[in-house]
């Protein structure tokens, strides 16, 4: 089945105002911005979370919908969205670490739980928005710049990452006949709650020391990593691309 042409409208993100989106991890870090950025300029938002207390909060602070379910469960997935109403755009940022550690030493559960997080959540996003998602619509996956500059320890969930990147290409094509649009954003280190946890920076001066040996001297917010996302809901003719926001650390 190939439906007519893909609909032309404002590719800036002011485009967005009165679309609906969905937020499978809208409600902590990047996807919370983007939440806050989307209801700035006029759009629906449901925000997806599992925990309770951390979705009440986003949902105070954006004045979004939330719902609480696991992204990596298509039927509870389903259900987010026959609650959404109509969707036009999901963006999905939740995935795990875990199954970091030796290869050697990791335990096989943990590297199951992360691509059952991450590679499974993106089918699962994908195969709940197939048959919801009008023409126009699209699909926003998160990556990240170790999937291209791996560290040491990290092999399982950056296997999982980059099994994410390639699902986007793949995706696009075969959505493309729906005029549906696949892309995911490969984010350098952005500053969110995931990041200070992860890296053991947890004050401000400490980030601010670290940010300053990067290439433009201090690390992303959550907001320019959300904008990028944003950018590629309104901008009709991006597809299966993954674009690196980063500061051009990647490069050096
Ligand atoms: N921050 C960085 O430096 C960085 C760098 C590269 C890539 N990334 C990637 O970018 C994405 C967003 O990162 P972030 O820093 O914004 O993380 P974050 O602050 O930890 O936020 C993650 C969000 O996802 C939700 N979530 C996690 N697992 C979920 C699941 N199974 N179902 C539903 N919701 C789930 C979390 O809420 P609950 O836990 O309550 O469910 C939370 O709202 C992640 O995929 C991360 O790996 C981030």
């Amino acid at each position: 089945m190939t439906s007519a042409a893909l609909p032309i409208r404002s590719p800036l993100p002011t485009g967005l105002a009165g679309a609906s989106v969905v937020i499978v991890g809208g409600t902590s870090g990047i996807g919370l911005a983007a939440g806050a950025l989307l209801r700035g300029i006029g759009a629906r938002v449901v925000l997806v979370g599992r925990d309770q207390a951390r979705l009440d909060a986003a949902v105070a602070r954006t004045g979004a919908d939330g719902v609480r379910a696991d992204g990596s469960d298509e039927g509870a997935l389903a259900a987010v969205f026959d609650h959404a109403g109509s969707v036009d755009h999901v963006l999905v940022t939740a995935g795990g670490l875990s199954g970091a550690g030796a290869v050697t030493d990791v335990s096989a559960d943990d590297v199951r739980a992360v691509f059952d997080s991450r590679v499974w959540g993106a089918f699962a996003a994908a195969r709940a928005a197939a048959g919801r998602l009008p023409a126009g619509g699209s699909i926003t996956f998160s990556s990240g710049t170790y999937a291209i500059r791996p560290i040491p320890g990290m092999t399982g969930p950056l296997a999982a990452i980059g099994a994410v990147e390639t699902f986007t290409r793949a995706l696009a094509v075969e959505f493309a006949p729906r005029r549906l649009r696949v892309n995911a954003v490969r984010y350098g280190i952005v500053d969110t709650p995931l990041m200070r946890g992860a890296s053991g920076l947890a004050t401000d001066e400490a980030m601010a020391a670290a940010g300053a040996q990067t290439l433009l001297g201090r690390f992303g917010t959550a907001e320019e990593a959300a904008a990028s996302a944003l950018f590629l809901m309104a901008n009709a003719y991006v597809n299966g691309q993954v674009i690196t926001v980063d500061g051009g650390q990647s490069l050096v």
